[in-house]
């Protein structure tokens, strides 16, 4: 910078305002003269024709003129007056600049004669300017580190005006780091430099803003103004700094991956990269790097993988925070894990029996433990079962339990039992685990097997064939497996004659029973016997049942005919008095059927007779009666075929060949003749040989009974019956006659008939009346019990010849 208007003050003394007046005898004439700048157009300068010595009018005549140096019309000549004006402001500092003393050069021509003088004008200065700088603002960086009394060289300012209106001094607004002092560069120029005085604190005042005045030395003095902006520098003169030492946060065991946790911000005072902290753990362990991870930047901790309450309570991590500039600081970040009730109960089975045996109170089913990983509340476990169970929970130490039975159990009632042991912890929410045991009863031989019915009857049609199925018994066990299997079997009849063994079998295994042979009603009507079923337990137990087989009569017994005999080589041949009456008894065929019922109900019925309508038959009884009188005409003999019928379905009958014989009287004695009976029915030629023997027979017969009734009179004089032996009585209640096995023919029906033989023949024969062997009502005479031959035979009527 250039600095103007050096003029020692001395000059400008001598530079006063003055006028020097004066010829030159050698030179032009010149005057001098001094006027301020800037001063008003028309201001008064001097009285040029006074100066000049020069009259009044004489300017005008002589044409004055002022001619200048640079043709720039600067003054003004009033030729009236001789008054020398300003014709234009003045600038000192534009006309001469830093040039000192600032002269302008004139010269005022006259004419008639040719005269000229020299004007010297000098301009004198005015403090007109301020001093300026150049830049309005000024940046001065500056580190905080400088130390004090360090220079810092400003731009100085310029002032146009010159000598003391020049610049003189520099100030600076008040302020606590600097003070300027104004130095001297030799030149006559002074410049202000900035000095330190106090330390500078970037992070107290990052910057200054100060004011620099240069001021110069007019009257009144003018100023100028810069603004110094001062930046201080930081340097890295802070660690970064925590606002807590410690740090405690409760972080619940269920958070959430990821969340955010506590951020650990530490300051530092510097700026820029000195101030720029990045965090890290601080010899963290491998439990804290794989859980935690903190923002480097920003100091966020968050969480990277979930918590474990059971595994780890509590973290302690150092967390360093590192500026820049490398310098660090500490603190400690302490994380409690605060129990969530994320742990359900667990139950451990130590042993179990899934079969427990009936009928034993306070078995031990199971041996558990119980446990919870969570803590508190969240820990504390209750443990039940089913209240509607047989078992009881039974708390051994802490925690462990036994689960035996309450009482004993009852495989028939239930075999099975599924028990839920429930552990809920008292955390919030409540978590709970159940666990299934199944419980099976197993069996004890405690149920007998027990037949369906106390007894069972059976009927058997008689004539079975062998083997056939005739019925089941059957019986249950309440038990299981092989205590419920069962086994049936006969067991020993109370009667020991019935031969049980030859009658009927038993499937063991399912109860069925069969007839060993052929059954028959007319030997064995009916037996009973006991069976037996026996389980397989151990014990075993049993139980017996009553069985009755009732043996269904057939009719399978044709019609047995007593009277007459049929397979005799002399048959019986009836004689019959010609005068009998109508309705005379001529033979009554007595037949049995050992069937029983219907089976044996017995009707007489006339098939075929040599002559018809002579003899009837009554159905009922097998009487034969003459049908009405007898004539001569009637031939002397006659074949009467019977038939003889049960009402059995089929029916079965038995045909009976009578053979009666017509006789005058019985004073005819008629000797039967063997072979006349044989062949009476044969042939024509025979029929006098049939006459003779029927005759003969007759005789014979009407003789025998004769003696038959007599020795019967005389042995039942004292009952008083004046009959024969044949001795029919009673009613009869249709037409069918009883003569059942069981004994009731009907004692009307009772006959004994009697055939005394006489003539050594062996066909007669003295036969006894047919006596059902079962009680008999009355007389009972000639029935002879023989049990042994009933039940042996089965027959139970019996006859003797
Ligand atoms: C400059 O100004 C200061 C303060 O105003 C003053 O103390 C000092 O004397 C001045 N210097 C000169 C040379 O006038
Ligand atoms: C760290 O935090 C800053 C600011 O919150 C974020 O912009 C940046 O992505 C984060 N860095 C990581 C690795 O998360
Ligand atoms: C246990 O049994 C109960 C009832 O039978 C059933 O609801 C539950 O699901 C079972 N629990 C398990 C774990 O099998
Ligand atoms: C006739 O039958 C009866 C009874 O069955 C018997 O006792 C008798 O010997 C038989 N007579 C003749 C000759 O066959």
């Amino acid at each position: 910078m250039e600095i103007r208007g050096a003029l020692t003050l001395r000059k400008r003394q001598v530079l006063i305002f003055f006028v020097l007046l004066g010829l030159s005898e050698t030179g032009p004439e010149s005057v001098r003269y001094s006027v301020a700048e800037e001063k008003e157009i028309g201001s008064f300068v001097a009285n040029l024709a006074r100066d000049l010595g020069l009259g009044v009018g004489e300017l005008s005549s002589r044409e004055a003129r002022i001619v200048s140096d640079d043709n720039e019309k600067h003054l003004h000549l009033n030729l009236l007056t001789g008054d020398l004006l300003l014709n234009e402001r003045l600038d000192r500092e534009e006309l001469c600049g830093s040039t000192e003393p600032c002269v302008l050069h004139f010269q005022v021509l006259l004419q008639n004669p040719l005269k000229f003088f020299l004007v010297e004008l000098h301009i004198k200065d005015i403090n007109d300017h301020s001093p300026t700088f150049l830049d309005k603002e000024i940046l001065l960086k500056i580190s905080e580190s400088t130390t004090l009394g360090t220079k810092f060289l400003m731009e100085s300012a310029q002032d146009l005006d010159i000598g003391s209106n020049s610049l003189q001094n520099y100030t600076i607004s008040p302020n606590s780091h600097f003070s300027v002092k104004v130095q001297d560069s030799g030149d006559g120029e002074i410049y202000p430099e900035l000095v330190l005085d106090r330390m500078l604190d970037h992070e107290k005042e990052p910057e200054l803003r100060l004011t620099l005045v240069a001021l110069d030395g007019g009257s009144p003095p003018r100023s100028g103004t810069t603004s110094v902006l001062i930046e201080v520098l930081d340097i890295n003169d802070n660690a970064p700094k925590f606002p807590q030492k410690l740090y405690e946060v409760q972080v619940l065991e269920d958070t959430a991956i990821g969340s955010w946790i506590i951020t650990t911000l530490a300051k530092d005072l510097d700026a820029g990269n000195y101030g720029k902290i990045s965090y890290i753990f601080f010899h963290a362990s491998e439990d804290i790097r794989k859980t935690f991870e903190i923002n480097s930047t920003s100091g966020e901790v968050h969480l990277r993988s979930s918590l474990d309450f059971e595994a780890i309570q509590s973290y302690t991590i150092n967390i360093q925070a590192t500026d820049g500039g490398g310098l660090s600081e500490k603190c400690t970040l302490l994380i409690k894990v605060l129990d969530v009730n994320d742990n359900a109960p667990e139950v451990t089975m130590s042993s179990i029996t899934n079969r427990v045996p009936e009928n034993s109170p306070q078995t031990l089913v199971a041996v558990f433990s119980i446990r919870d990983q969570d803590s508190g509340d969240n820990g504390r476990m209750v443990c039940s079962i089913q209240d509607d169970l047989p078992f009881i929970l039974k708390p051994t130490l802490k925690n462990f339990f036994t689960l035996v039975t309450e009482k004993a159990l009852d495989r028939e009632m239930r075999d099975k039992y599924s028990i839920t042991i429930t552990v809920t912890d008292m955390g919030t929410p409540r978590l709970k685990t159940e666990h299934n045991i199944t419980v099976l009863v197993s069996d004890v031989n405690d149920n007998a097997p027990a037949f369906t019915q106390t007894s069972y009857t059976l009927f058997i049609p008689e004539n079975n064939s062998p083997a056939l199925h005739i019925g089941s018994v059957s019986a249950t066990d309440r038990d299981a497996g092989a205590n419920a299997q069962i086994t049936y079997s006969l067991l020993q009849p109370q009667d020991p004659s019935l031969p049980l063994d030859s009658l009927v079998s038993i499937n063991a295994d399912n109860g069925h029973l069969f007839a060993l042979r052929a059954l028959d009603f007319e030997a064995l009507q009916a037996f009973e016997f006991l069976v037996g079923v026996t389980d397989h337990g151990s014990p075993a137990l049993s139980s017996q049942a009553l069985v009755r087989v009732q043996v269904l009569d057939a009719n399978d017994n044709v019609p047995f005919v007593l009277y007459p005999l049929q397979n005799g080589s002399a048959p019986c041949t009836e004689l019959v008095p010609r005068a009998a009456e109508p309705g005379y008894l001529v033979s009554k065929v007595v037949a049995v059927d050992s069937d029983s019922g219907q089976n044996a109900w017995l009707s007489y019925q006339l098939l075929k007779a040599t002559e018809p309508g002579l003899f009837s038959v009554w159905a009922h009884n097998g009487e034969v009666r003459t049908a009405r009188l007898l004539s001569e005409r009637d031939a002397a003999k006659h074949r009467l075929l019977l038939l003889v019928r049960d009402n059995g379905e089929p029916p079965l009958s038995a045909s009976v060949t009578l053979h009666v014989l017509l006789v005058d009287g019985f004073s005819q004695p008629y000797l039967p003749l063997p072979e006349a009976a044989a062949e009476a029915a044969q042939t024509d030629p025979l029929t006098v040989y049939l006459v003779i023997a029927l005759a003969s027979v007759s005789s014979l017969f009407l003789f025998s009974v004769l003696a038959f009734i007599a020795v019967r009179l005389c042995r039942r004089g004292r009952s008083g019956l004046v009959g024969g032996c044949s001795v029919p009585e009673g009613h009869f209640p249709g037409h069918l006659v009883d003569v059942s096995g069981t004994g009731t023919l009907s004692q009307s029906y009772q006959y004994e008939v009697c055939l005394m033989g006489g003539m050594g023949t062996d066909e007669f024969k003295f036969l006894q009346p047919i006596i059902p062997s079962l009680p008999v009502h009355d007389t009972g005479r000639n029935i002879e019990e023989n049990e042994n031959f009933r039940n042996s035979s089965g027959f139970n009527v019996q006859y003797k010849v």
